[in-house]
């Protein structure tokens, strides 16, 4: 498509505002901030008591470093609304993030939250190249993950025509993209190939479909699945991250003119990397744990929050606010394999590189006596599928064995599979990793 770039008036004044206009805002609003969870949040206050700080302490941006965190097991500790810092009459939503064991995390939002989260991601859209008449169409699932509405209440807040389609009814979602004709996707990367195979398989071409761009997040996801997306939906594809401790989507979010990584809307969320072993704040550029400290949020509001995704935060580009990296995986969804540290978007990455290969991808994980063995199954594309010889799947197994264990570090076991032999995630985010090894007491 032809890029959007912003015009003058399309952007709010803080999105061109200098560093040192940024800098003072978002000390004003961390005091404000700090002191409101101090002062609402007796779990919260019980820390900072513990490590002697109080929110007079905080005179500078970087005095934030002497606080403590807030990590996951606060939240399931204070199961179901232990940190909300507002009284129940003032909640005007609930969202849940499910989580993989145990209970899961209950967050709430104001009338003003819910506002503020609605501005965040109407500014995601905008940044993606959308404008006011334009027609999302949400294919996040609806409920209380924060996808669906997150990305509803952004695209009307916005002037876009939003249309709740939820995940799943893969043949419906085509053909409703075919009839209604909207400019913008909003789903995860996993469901949006499976979007773009329904296409694929009515022999529809991307020039036929109406999509300009589409909005991605939810999941970790690659430059070369961006290139696969693009390729196969003909749209550009911008990636958008947030969490739901944090506030749900639109955290960050790409802008079409750049795509060189999310902006963080720096005057809300207050982004800071550090060493995930020792805690230590690390300077811009170097990769680490990031950790967020909400700035305006009155029901829910996280002080220095842990969210376990690694990556690095960038210099302003597109806009006056710094970036963050792709995310290079998750501290918890990191596999070590015979000592080696691997993340599954690595595998994907060198996958990718294969254009015979599909983006479609399963690791396994299983153990033999103390040996773990890792598996890479993955799928040739639609048009090679049945085509192939023996001897070609021998060859793209073993050039994919071995950029693996060159790049990566670790052997595998390479399986490719007929196109459309790894299950599809219709609702939600793609399982890509099965750790089938026993459980360790
Ligand atoms: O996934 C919120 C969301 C919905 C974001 C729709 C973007 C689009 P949770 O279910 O709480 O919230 O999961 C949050 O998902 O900590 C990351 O590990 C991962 N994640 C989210 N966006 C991205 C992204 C929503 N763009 C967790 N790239 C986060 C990589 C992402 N990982």
């Amino acid at each position: 498509m032809t890029v959007k770039k912003p015009l003058p008036g399309d952007l709010e004044p803080i999105e061109t505002a200098s560093r040192d206009e940024i800098s003072a805002l978002q000390l004003e609003r961390l005091k404000w901030s700090v002191r409101h969870t101090y002062d609402n949040v007796e779990p919260y206050r019980r820390k900072c008591l513990e490590k002697g700080v109080h929110p007079d302490d905080l005179k500078t941006l970087s005095d934030l470093g002497k606080f403590p965190f807030m990590t996951k097991l606060d939240l399931r500790d204070n199961y179901p609304f232990g940190l909300f810092a507002v009284p129940r009459n003032k909640i005007a939503r609930l969202h849940a993030s499910s989580g993989t064991t145990g209970k899961s995390v209950v967050v709430g939002y104001t009338q003003k939250d819910i506002d503020n989260w609605a501005s965040v991601v109407a500014r995601s859209i905008r940044a993606a190249g959308g404008r006011a008449g334009d027609m999302v169409h949400v294919a996040y699932g609806y409920g209380m993950f924060t996808g669906g509405l997150g990305a509803h209440y952004g695209a009307e807040k916005l002037g876009c025509i939003a249309v709740p389609m939820s995940g799943g009814q893969t043949e419906k979602q085509v053909q409703q993209i075919m009839d209604f004709k909207p400019e913008i996707i909003m789903v995860t990367p996993s469901y949006s190939l499976v979007i773009a195979e329904e296409f694929e398989r009515l022999g529809i071409k991307p020039e036929e479909i109406s999509l300009k761009v589409g909005i991605f997040g939810a999941e970790p996801w690659g430059e070369g699945m961006r290139h696969e997306i693009e390729r196969k939906l003909g749209i550009d594809a911008i990636d958008i991250y947030g969490l739901t401790e944090v506030m749900g989507p639109g955290v960050a979010c790409e802008c079409i003119e750049t795509k060189d990584g999310p902006v963080i809307w720096e005057d809300h969320f207050y982004p800071e990397i550090i060493d995930p072993e020792t805690g230590e704040v690390l300077p811009d550029g170097e990769e680490g744990e990031l950790v967020f400290t909400s700035l305006t949020k009155e029901a829910f509001p996280v002080i220095r929050y842990r969210t376990r995704d690694l990556t690095r935060l960038l210099p302003p580009t597109a806009r006056s606010f710094r970036r963050i990296g792709k995310i290079t995986g998750r501290s918890d969804d990191m596999l070590i394999i015979r000592g080696v540290n691997v993340f599954p978007t690595q595998i994907e990455e060198q996958i990718l590189r294969d254009q015979r290969l599909a983006g479609n991808y399963q690791v396994v994980v299983t153990r033999d006596g103390h040996m773990d063995n890792l598996e890479v199954r993955c799928e040739v594309q639609r048009e090679l599928s049945g085509k192939l010889s023996a001897t070609d799947i021998q060859q793209i197994s073993k050039e994919l064995q071995h950029r693996i264990k060159t790049i990566i570090g670790v052997s595998t076991k390479i399986t490719v599979m007929e196109y459309d032999s790894i299950p599809r995630t219709q609702v939600g985010k793609a399982k890509r990793v099965l750790d089938e090894r026993p459980k360790q007491n």
